[in-house]
């Protein structure tokens, strides 16, 4: 099986890319960082504080987290019901970078991870793809473009949704959640050592699309 991982901080565009190689090469995306949002939305739910590590650890045995493909799209299940639009609020994000530091919660997801690139030829995005989920993966990627081109792009994302927000919060809190994940004991980002760094800060999407695509065919000697 082959194995494409890509890695970064959030809002490089890890996921677009992801997916558009994705379909360009015939790979399964997987999205790492789903699967800790609806652990985090189920915390979230359940009243359980964002401080509060034992809470976390006390309900992962009552957690189905499942994921599942429709129409090419991953779909995430959190206890049998379909969550997939839930779990992208600021809020979940919040949760979702706060469960990820708790190792137990990493080893609750590790196996589902795992198993998935057994018997498909997968691209997986998230924070330590390359180091501990698929460190035999044939091309590792690691995606990154300043906090300022992230909290820009971010901005005009939500605008064209039609959300005005500010600049300096988008900043402040994509600052914030680059600390958590970066400064954490267990699993910290950080590209992996035999991974190819790609700053996309001065790069339009087609153009740091391309150049993943020509990183990917390069490692695996496609034409
Ligand atoms: O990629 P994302 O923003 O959807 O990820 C949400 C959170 O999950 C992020 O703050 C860090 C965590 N995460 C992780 O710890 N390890 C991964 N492989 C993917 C995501």
């Amino acid at each position: 099986m082959i194995g494409i991982a890509i890695d970064g901080p959030s809002g490089a565009g890890k996921s677009t890319i992801a997916k558009a190689l994705a379909a360009r090469f015939g790979f399964i995306y997987v999205d790492a960082g789903a699967l800790y949002r609806t652990v985090g939305l189920f915390m979230c739910r359940a009243g359980i504080s964002t401080e509060d590590t034992e809470g976390f650890i006390k309900n992962l045995d009552k957690i189905k987290v499942e994921f599942r493909y429709a129409a090419g799209e991953q779909r995430m299940y959190l206890c049998g019901e379909d969550v997939t639009g839930e779990i992208r609020t600021p809020l979940i994000s919040k949760y979702a970078s706060v469960v990820s530091a708790v190792p137990k919660v990493r080893a609750f997801l590790l196996e589902m991870q795992k198993n998935i690139a057994k018997t498909n030829n997968v691209i997986m995005d998230g924070r330590d793809i390359g180091t501990v989920i698929l460190p035999q993966a044939q091309v590792k990627i690691f995606l990154t473009a300043s906090a300022e081109a992230r909290a820009a792009r971010r901005v005009a994302q939500l605008a064209e949704k039609g959300e005005i927000v500010s600049y300096e919060e988008i900043f402040a809190s994509i600052c914030e959640r680059d600390a958590r994940d970066s400064g954490r004991d267990v699993a910290p980002l950080k590209a992996a050592d035999d991974a190819v760094l790609l700053d996309t800060s001065a790069m339009t999407l087609e153009e740091a699309i391309a150049a993943a695509e020509k990183i990917v065919k390069e490692k695996l000697e496609m034409e």
